[in-house]
């Protein structure tokens, strides 16, 4: 492998609707490992999302604003192609469980496949998050369960005015 010289970029994608403090935890490590870390929001994604692309965007820009060298933005096509356009060499995902590992597995490898340089790195989630998901932190605040200790006030907050609109 070639001497890495300048700065390493890495691509954070996903869909984060809406962003847990799981999500927040490797953020907070990925910006400490890369110089710079780009927040991916997935603007076409075929399942249907709670919030928009924009509110997801606005949210993620208020967590990560503590953070100087992560940035916000959506991409729609190969995720790949959305990283070497922005000068990214790596493209970063979390693994919770071995359940993840299999999903995680096929990407990284289809993506190796369409663009060999660019490199997937995994960390593991913290220990205090690696149960949390959006699709699960959704599913308990619907039911009446408290979720404030798995994302951000200000998600919860955004969450408490979409059910109650909802109703
Ligand atoms: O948070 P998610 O929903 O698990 O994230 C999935 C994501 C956005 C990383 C994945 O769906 C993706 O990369 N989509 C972009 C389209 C693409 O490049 N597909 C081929 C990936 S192998």
């Amino acid at each position: 492998m070639a001497l890495k010289l300048g700065k390493v970029i890495a691509v954070y994608p996903g869909s984060f609707d809406p962003i847990t403090n799981g999500h927040l935890d490797l953020i907070a490590r990925g910006a400490m490992l890369f110089d710079k870390l780009i927040v991916a929001v997935l603007g076409n994604a075929a399942k249907q999302p709670l919030f928009t692309v924009e509110e997801r965007l606005e949210m993620l820009r208020e967590a990560v604003r503590n953070h100087l060298n992560v940035e916000v933005d959506t991409f729609d096509g190969l995720l790949v192609d959305y990283a070497a356009r922005k000068g990214a060499t790596v493209l970063l995902r979390g693994i919770r469980a071995i359940s993840d590992y299999e999903y995680e597995l096929q990407m990284a490898l289809m993506n190796r496949r369409l663009r060999p340089e660019i490199e997937t790195v995994f960390l593991m989630a913290g220990e205090a998050y690696s149960f949390i998901s959006s699709r699960l932190v959704k599913e308990v605040f619907a039911l009446g369960g408290s979720i404030s200790e798995l994302v951000p006030p200000l998600v919860e907050a955004r969450l408490r005015e979409r059910v109650l609109r909802g109703r």
